[in-house]
C-alpha cells in the first residue's frame, strides 16, 4: 500500500451495543489527542474507523458492504481514506479482513483500541496493521482524559463475560470478565461530571458482576460502586445495564429503594419463558426464579420500569415454549424490551445444534412476541400520564420551541417551554404514545 499523509480528519461509525458507543467516544477522544477534527457532515473523513458488532446477522458482510461504499465514496471526490475496522467484527474475523480487504490499513480489537495510534503512525507510511490482543485492563491506562460535554454519558465499568450462554459470541470477541478499578472509575465520573454530564450510565456485559476494592480496600459490588459516585456534587441520575439475573445481590435491589439518584429502571434480560429452552441456552436462571427476582426489585422500587431482552426462535423452540415466553411477558408487563431472531453465530455451540427454526416461523413469533411488548409499553406510557416528574433535557425537538428528554423511567417526553439542553426541568405527563410522552412544563428548574 502506498504511503498516504497523515489525515486531518476522522469519522468513528459505531454499531451495535452502548458499549461500543462508549469505545467509539474514546477512540474519537485518542484521535482528536493527535489534532484530528471530526469530519465535517456530508464530507468524506481522511480517516473513517468502523467500529463493529457481530451479536446478531451477517454482520461481517456488512462490514465489507460498507468497506466498499467508502472506497467508491472517496473516489468520487478524488481520496483514498485511510480505514481502520474496530469492535467485534474485527476481533472475530480480523485475519480474514485483512486478506479480503486490501483498502483496510487497521484492524483492532475491542481490547486493544489504545493502539490505534501508533498503528495509524504505521499507516500513515503505508504498513497495515492488526491488533487483536486481549490484555485485561491495560487499555483504559493509556487512553485521554474525557471530555464529553452532553448531559447524558457512559461509563464502562466491566467488560468481558464468563457465562457462555451457547448463543452469544459475546465471551469470544470481549473476553473475560473484568472489572475496573474503583479509584479510576470514581476519576472518570467525576471527569465526565466536570464536562457536563448529569446523568451517568454504567455500562458492562454484565455490569452487576462489577467488583472491586474501595478506597479503604473494603470489598465491594456493584451497590457499593453506585451509593460512591451518587456522592458526586452535580451529578443527578445514575443507570446501569445490561445486567445477568445470576449477578444479582440484595444489595442492588436495596440500592434501588435507597439510592435518590439511582433511576427506577432495571434491564435484566430473560431470554426466554421456557425452562428447557432456558436450559439448552446455558441461561443459569428458570422462568420462576427470574419472576421472583423481579418481585423483590418491585418491592424495592414499586414504580421500577422493567426491561429485557428476548430470543425467539432458538433451536428446538416449540409453539408451546414459545407460549411460555408469552404468558412470561403477560406476567411480567415491561415497560419496554428488545426481541431478536435467533441468529447462528459461528463459534457458539447453538449454531450446530438439531432443530434450526425456519426463518417464516420466526418472523410469525417475533411478530406475536412484539405485539405483547408494544402493548405493554403503550399501557406502561398510559399509566404514567398525570404524574409530574424531573426531566433531563438531552436535545431540541424536531419542531421550533420543543424539547426533549427523558424520564426517571427512561421514556421519551417532548415538551415545549423555556429551557436548555442539560437542565433537569419539572414536567407533567399529558399525553402518551407508544414511544414517547408528551409533557406539560411545570418548572424550569427542578425542585430539590
Ligand atoms: N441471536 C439472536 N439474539 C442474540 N442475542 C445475543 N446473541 C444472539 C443471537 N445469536 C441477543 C440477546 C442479548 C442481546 C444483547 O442480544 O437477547 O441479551
Ligand atoms: Fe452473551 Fe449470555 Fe454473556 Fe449476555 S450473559 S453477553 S447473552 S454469553
Amino acid at each position: 500500500m502506498k504511503p498516504s499523509t497523515a489525515p486531518k480528519t476522522y469519522r468513528v461509525k459505531s454499531f451495535g451495543c452502548q458499549m461500543n458507543v462508549y469505545d467509539g467516544e474514546r477512540m474519537a477522544e485518542l484521535l482528536g489527542d493527535r489534532g484530528i477534527t471530526p469530519a465535517p457532515e456530508g464530507e468524506e473523513a481522511d480517516l473513517v474507523v468502523l467500529n463493529t458488532c457481530h451479536i446478531r446477522e451477517k454482520a461481517a458482510e456488512k462490514v465489507y458492504s460498507d468497506i466498499g461504499r467508502l472506497v467508491k465514496a472517496g473516489e468520487a471526490v478524488g481520496k483514498k481514506p485511510l480505514i481502520a475496522v474496530a469492535g467485534c467484527v474485527a476481533q472475530a474475523e480480523g485475519e480474514e479482513i485483512m486478506a479480503r480487504a486490501p483498502a483496510v490499513s487497521m484492524v483492532v480489537g475491542p481490547q486493544a483500541y489504545h493502539r490505534l495510534p501508533e498503528m495509524l503512525d504505521r499507516a500513515v507510511k503505508g504498513e497495515r496493521a492488526a491488533d487483536t490482543d486481549m490484555p485485561a485492563i491495560a487499555k483504559f491506562d493509556s487512553l485521554p482524559q474525557r471530555r464529553k460535554i452532553g448531559p447524558t454519558a457512559f461509563l464502562t465499568v466491566q467488560e468481558g463475560c464468563d457465562k457462555f450462554c451457547t448463543y452469544c459470541v459475546v465471551p469470544y470477541t470481549r473476553g473475560a470478565e473484568i472489572s475496573r478499578p474503583f479509584s479510576d472509575l470514581i476519576i472518570e465520573a467525576q471527569k465526565l461530571v466536570e464536562a457536563g454530564a448529569r446523568e451517568i450510565t454504567l455500562l458492562g456485559q454484565n455490569v452487576n458482576a462489577w467488583s472491586g476494592g474501595d478506597d479503604k480496600g473494603r470489598a465491594q459490588g456493584l451497590a457499593g460502586l453506585i451509593r460512591a459516585i451518587a456522592k458526586i456534587d452535580g451529578l443527578e441520575r445514575i443507570r446501569y445495564t445490561t445486567s445477568h439475573p445470576a449477578d444479582m445481590d440484595e444489595a442492588l435491589i436495596a440500592a434501588h429503594g435507597e439510592v435518590e439518584k439511582l433511576m427506577p429502571y432495571l434491564h435484566l434480560p430473560v431470554q426466554s419463558g421456557a425452562d428447557r429452552v432456558l436450559k439448552a441456552m446455558n441461561r443459569s436462571h428458570t422462568a420462576e426464579s427470574y419472576l421472583r427476582l423481579l418481585e423483590r426489585f418491585r418491592a424495592a422500587r414499586p414504580d421500577i420500569a422493567l426491561s429485557g431482552d428476548f430470543i425467539v426462535g432458538f433451536p428446538g423452540e416449540t409453539e408451546a415454549e414459545f407460549a411460555d415466553t408469552l404468558s412470561l411477558v403477560d406476567e411480567v408487563r415491561y415497560a419496554q424490551a428488545y426481541s431478536f431472531k435467533y441468529s447462528p453465530r459461528p463459534g457458539t455451540p447453538a449454531a450446530t445444534m438439531d432443530g434450526q427454526i425456519a426463518r417464516e416461523v420466526m418472523d410469525e413469533r417475533l411478530q406475536r412476541l412484539q405485539a405483547a411488548l408494544n402493548r405493554d409499553q403503550f399501557a406502561f406510557n398510559q399509566a404514567s400520564v398525570g404524574k409530574i416528574c424531573d426531566v433531563l433535557v438531552e436535545r431540541k425537538g424536531k419542531h421550533e420551541g420543543q424539547w426533549l428528554g427523558k424520564s426517571p423511567w427512561l421514556q421519551s417526553v417532548w415538551f415545549e417551554g423555556d429551557c436548555a439542553i442539560g437542565d433537569m426541568v419539572t414536567v407533567e405527563l399529558a399525553e402518551a404514545g407508544p414511544n414517547s410522552l408528551k409533557g406539560l412544563l411545570r418548572q424550569s428548574a427542578a425542585v430539590a
